[in-house]
């Protein structure tokens, strides 16, 4: 029985990269049914419908997306439908792994970076409730509850602990959201209680950021609410060559969704020239997801033999290839 899968290109460099990562997995000879849903702004802008059901409904089918980036218009316009599709099927934990590639000149390249990020997905400052009080007086509000901190605890340990991990560092500012990211850290530590095997360990955001950057083979599992996840999660990127290479999931109890921690690249969309990498990386972890793990195993060292050859890397990883030819290469590979 082939696997059903929602496959949406999304908007900007997503539809290029997406269809990089398919041809990737339909090369490891996993039989997909392949059911396309288009999620781009401009469907947004036209229609007026920021979730089309039938994106939920494919969904709701298949549980099990791959997609592409979705651009969202910043400081006004419609919002976001990345963050409306996390909290409408409940991909309440962020999964992104920062692992160093071969053959990537960084910073770093004397060290193995080897980090998963879990990222609660669902609220904080992402919950859009925004009021101008009075002209010119806007608040925000953060939202941190006890369900949605303890259920991306309790992923991240039992990652952790299914995965032979040794650390789980929660990133925090409590010293200041004391009520909020106060609720926050008490959660991991209660979830930290039921894994005593693993190290469990705490750092304020402003720290934990120079700490990723002087020491970041040091880190392991890293545990943060929405925002200090999203903003951290670049910055791992930066760490081991960009935001071509890092992949990611946005999982649920029912549903997954898988897609790469990057954007819609607009200023490099249509050019053919975007890495795929994280793209195929998440479709990597998709594979391992439907229990297809040797296809996922195979492509995996078939995109790190790439790398590991140099002559085939894109532009953001200094090398020269299109995205065609690094994929042709990664298929030649497999
Ligand atoms: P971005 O991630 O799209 O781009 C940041 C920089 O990284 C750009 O210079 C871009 O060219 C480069 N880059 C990103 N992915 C690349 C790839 N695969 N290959 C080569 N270079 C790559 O971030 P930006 O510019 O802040 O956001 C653009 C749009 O994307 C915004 O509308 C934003 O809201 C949206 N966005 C959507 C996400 C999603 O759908 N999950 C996630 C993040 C941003």
């Amino acid at each position: 029985m082939p696997h059903s899968v929602t496959l949406i290109p999304g908007d900007g460099i997503g539809p290029e990269v997406s269809a990089a990562a398919r041809r990737a997995v339909d090369a490891t000879g996993v039989r997909i049914d392949w059911e396309v849903a288009e999620l781009n702004s401009d469907l947004i802008i036209k229609t007026g419908v920021s979730l089309p059901p039938s994106v939920l409904e494919s969904l709701n089918r298949t549980l099990i997306g791959l997609k592409g980036p979705v651009t969202t218009p910043i400081g006004g316009g419609f919002s976001s439908v990345n963050v409306a599709l996390r909290k409408k099927l409940d991909l309440y934990a962020n999964v992104r792994p920062v692992h160093s590639l071969p053959g990537i000149a960084t910073r770093f390249q004397d060290v193995l970076i080897d980090m998963v990020i879990f990222r609660e997905n669902t609220e904080d400052l992402y919950s859009g409730i925004e009021h101008e009080v009075v002209p010119d007086v806007v608040t925000g509000i953060k939202v941190i509850t006890r369900v949605a901190s303890t259920k991306i605890a309790e992923y991240a340990f039992r990652y952790a602990h299914l995965n032979g991990r040794k650390k789980v560092t929660a990133i925090h500012k409590a010293n200041i959201m004391k009520l909020a990211d106060g609720l926050f850290l008490r959660c991991c530590r209660e979830v930290s209680e039921r894994y005593p095997h693993i190290e469990y360990k705490e750092l304020i955001v402003d720290n934990a950021s120079m700490q990723l950057v002087m020491r970041p083979e040091t880190f392991d599992i890293l545990l943060l609410p929405n925002l200090y996840g999203d903003i951290v999660s670049d910055l791992a990127a930066g760490l081991v060559g960009g935001l071509g290479i890092v992949p990611g999931a946005n999982m649920g109890d029912r549903h997954a969704v898988f897609e790469a921690v990057h954007g819609s690249a607009p200023d490099i969309a249509g050019k053919g020239i975007a890495n795929p990498t994280a793209m195929m990386l998440s479709a990597v972890m998709m594979l391992t997801h439907m229990k297809e793990t040797d296809a996922a195993k195979r492509l995996h060292a078939a995109i790190e033999k790439v790398y590991a050859e140099k002559k085939h890397t894109t532009g953001d990883v200094g090398g020269t290839a299109t995205t065609e030819e690094f994929t042709n290469a990664v298929i030649a590979a497999l």
